[in-house]
């Protein structure tokens, strides 16, 4: 077998160069002898990982990331959920419990007990509880204080439709994305949080075609002047990066005139080549890394439920690409051949040591991978009709649209692709709201 070429460069070396050809060097050595039999997944050794990761906690040297208390719960049981691995009611309790300590009084979840609230550990909190809680007394579901909830999300959401991610912080998409994801699944979405957002998000679409962290949502011409709101174009801040880009391009009941096709051509080259085992990396000339396959990776469901990627009877603005625009036998071999660590957990690339949020992310780009996910119109017909009585106010439209549309995706029968043994197939991971479509 031929050996795979080497990125190409124009001689003039730098860290990055040296960085590039380093990577191709150690991915080199992770290439299977036969392509189509990677590696089987080690999942009894990726929940033993995890499960040690949870109870040791972060390393002291960690201290740092005590704000992310809900993260390392949420990566665990997100990781049990896409590998199909239930909890015992013990452990569910222990863990909604842990939870439920981390809401603020004045609404939303902080970082840890007594810390402030903020979006992301908030979306954190608010997705593990969807995987552990229940209804009813001790269950945290019905322990959400979604009023104080709700006046959290008004008292960060800014002029130009961006929230700032904490009180007297900054503003940045990821905050968009968890507040949105937390309010459809608490019910709390109102045209009045969504108001601004769409224009405010296609504001951070750079020139490259992904998004970067913010937009500039003041400008004033004026070095004297007062701050001035501009209509459009708001110039975006910073570089296209897939983490942003794919909290920008979740899909919500209103269509974002995006620019899809410099977003799909960016997504395409975002793809490693074979030297870098088609790995997907978070921005150009950076390296291929695991946790990519799927915030890279899981775009591209979310431009097929928009009718970009792949023939489903959508409306299709761009209906000459189908699905064939990236690779995901690559990005499989990928997973299961350079991110699982022999020790146990996934991650970002070799011969680093694994970590919780990569284990997840690997996984979930896997699922990714190996299934063909798009929104079903029959289904969210059939979810439409569960509803008794046609809604009342604009907030209940709104609420049951989207409902309907984040709960009918849908596999195409016969159209998964498990790479290798059958032991490595995942469980169908919903782009929108990070749960189980199945
Ligand atoms: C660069 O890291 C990483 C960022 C600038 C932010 C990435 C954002 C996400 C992964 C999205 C998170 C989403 C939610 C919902 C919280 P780097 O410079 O170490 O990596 P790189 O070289 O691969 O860019
Ligand atoms: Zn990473």
């Amino acid at each position: 077998m031929s050996q795979p070429r080497r990125s190409p460069h124009d001689s003039y070396e730098t860290e990055t160069t040296d960085h590039q050809i380093d990577t191709e060097t150690i991915l080199l050595k992770h290439l299977p002898l036969n392509p189509d039999s990677p590696s089987p997944l080690q999942k009894d050794a990726h929940l033993q990982f995890l499960v040690r990761n949870l109870i040791q906690g972060f390393p002291s040297r960690y201290i740092g990331q005590d704000a992310s208390q809900p993260w390392l719960l949420y990566w665990t049981l997100q990781s049990f959920s896409v590998m199909g691995v239930g909890m015992d009611p013990n452990n569910k309790q222990k863990a909604i419990d842990t939870i439920m300590a981390w809401q603020h009084q004045n609404g939303g979840f902080g970082g840890g007990p007594g810390q402030a609230a903020h979006l992301l550990p908030t979306y954190a909190a608010v997705c593990a509880l969807a995987i552990v809680g229940r209804p009813g007394p001790g269950g945290g579901w019905d322990q959400i204080d979604r009023e104080k909830m709700y006046e959290f999300f008004i008292s960060v959401k800014q002029s130009d439709g961006a929230f700032l991610v904490a009180h007297h912080a900054e503003v940045d998409v990821r905050g968009t994305y968890c507040l949105l994801v937390a309010a459809h699944l608490l019910n709390i979405l109102t045209p009045e949080l969504l108001e601004g957002v769409p224009a405010s998000i296609m504001s951070c679409q750079t020139y490259e075609g992904g998004f970067s962290s913010a937009s500039q949502p003041y400008f004033s011409p004026e070095p004297e002047g007062p701050p001035t709101l501009l209509d459009s174009p708001r110039p975006p801040l910073g570089e296209a990066h897939g983490g942003y880009t794919f909290c920008s391009s979740c899909p919500s009941v209103q269509k974002p005139s995006l620019n899809f096709k410099t977003l799909l051509r960016w997504l395409v080259q975002m793809q490693g080549s074979e030297i870098e085992l088609g790995g997907f990396k978070g921005r150009t000339n950076k390296l291929v890394d695991g946790c990519y396959s799927w915030w890279v990776g899981g775009c591209f469901a979310l431009l097929s439920s928009l009718g970009i990627v792949g023939a489903h009877g959508q409306d299709e603005a761009w209906n000459d690409v189908d699905d064939s625009v990236w690779d995901r036998a690559a990005l499989q071999r990928y997973i299961l051949c350079a991110a699982q660590h022999p020790a146990g957990g996934l991650r970002d690339k070799p011969p680093k040591p694994a970590d919780s949020y990569h284990t997840l992310y690997c996984l979930a780009g896997l699922s990714t991978a190996q299934h063909n996910i798009f929104l079903s119109s029959t289904r969210q017909d059939a979810i439409f009709r569960c509803w008794k009585t046609p809604p009342e106010s604009t907030h209940e439209q709104l609420r049951q649209a989207c409902f309907a549309h984040s709960l009918s995706w849908t596999e195409e029968e016969g159209t998964s692709r498990i790479l290798g043994v059958q032991n490595n197939r995942m469980v169908i991971y919903c782009a929108f709201f990070h749960g189980r479509s199945d």
